[in-house]
């Protein structure tokens, strides 16, 4: 058996896909994330079958269904515990996926699983601690340390965006005040530029607010290209807010190289640069001038990638030491 189908759970898209035990896709779909149980069942059911009937390859070359998914999860159960940015809990996905489609099911945190296939086949390769982040609808962050990925107890470590980074901050659905995520995630950036905006900032995007439309990350993205000073600030306060928390990752874990994915990052060029600065000036000189600050390769193949891989993790681990 040298597939597995590789299912992204995300903040804002359902991606499924047939990748071989290299990394390398078959066949691909990808749908809008719903925000209730019944959608989603039947989006991930609809997502896996058209891959399966697209590439029509004999099923007993298939694995299992690897799943990345936002939220905080339960691997001995295989459910999704709680997933804010899906509207999830309790939700029992491994056993609807086995159900349907008689494949054993692996179940991963998004952010975890893209953070192993950065680090098989992107740009964590061939280095033993690297970090991944996404910055999209949420923020996730998956740790690898000494050539392990840092799992925790069910599974679930590495939830960067809900470091508090004020104590007495924004209310964030976790429940916790003050989230990383609450200030530096996509949907954080768009609330902001929408709030000052209407509180009578200057702004090219402000036609946009006057003509009772709402304000996106491509908009944001349009007008910092072409030099709109209110946009590029708003991606530079961003990327301070991340730097912050980078610092705290590398003191913690002294990285070598750390990526970062995610929608956010087609603003990459306006955000990474912060981020360095942000990190060089207020981390600890010799824990960070060490670490490379960078883009992801696999861009929005990272989660169907990892997650494919948690099949042959092992093996390829021991093929890799042999
Ligand atoms: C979730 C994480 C997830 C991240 C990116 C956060 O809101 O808590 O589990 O990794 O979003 O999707
Ligand atoms: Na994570
Ligand atoms: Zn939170």
């Amino acid at each position: 058996r040298d597939l597995a189908i590789g299912l992204d759970l995300g903040g804002t898209k359902i991606h499924a896909a047939l990748i071989t035990r290299d990394g390398e896709i078959l066949g691909e779909f990808t749908c809008q994330t719903s925000t209730n149980e019944s959608d989603t069942s039947a989006n991930i059911i609809y997502a896996v079958n058209r891959v399966l009937s697209e590439t029509a390859v004999d099923r007993n070359r298939i694995k299992g269904i690897g799943v990345a998914t936002a939220g905080v999860i339960d691997t001995e159960r295989n459910i999704i515990k709680f997933a804010n940015n899906l509207g999830l809990e309790n939700f029992p996905i491994g056993a609807i996926l086995e159900e349907n489609f008689q494949l054993p099911v692996r179940l991963a945190n998004d952010a975890n699983a893209a953070a192993i296939g950065e680090w098989m086949w992107g740009a964590g390769k061939g280095k033993q601690n690297v970090i991944y982040i996404t910055v999209s609808t949420g923020i996730g962050s998956g740790i690898i340390s000494n050539g392990n990925l840092i799992t925790g107890l069910k599974d679930s470590a590495g939830e960067f965006g809900h470091i508090s980074i004020y104590h007495d901050g924004i209310v964030c659905e976790c429940g916790n005040r003050g989230c990383l995520e609450k200030y530096a995630s996509g949907t954080a950036i768009n609330i902001r530029a929408n709030e000052l905006l209407k509180n009578g900032e200057t702004s090219s995007l402000l036609s946009i607010v006057n003509n009772g439309a709402v304000v996106m990350n491509t908009d944001i993205a349009t007008a910092a290209r072409e030099g709109d000073p209110f946009s590029l600030r708003l991606l530079e306060e961003a990327g301070e807010h991340l730097g912050t928390g980078v610092i705290s990752l590398i003191h913690l874990f002294n990285t070598e190289v750390i990526v970062f994915g995610g929608g956010v990052m087609n603003m990459s060029e306006f955000i990474l640069p912060s981020i360095k600065k942000t990190v060089l000036k207020y981390g600890m000189e010799n824990l960070v001038n060490e670490v490379e600050i960078k883009k992801s390769v696999l861009g929005i193949h990272a989660g169907v990638i990892g997650a494919s891989s948690l099949f042959f993790l092992n093996e390829t681990n021991k093929e890799a030491s042999s």
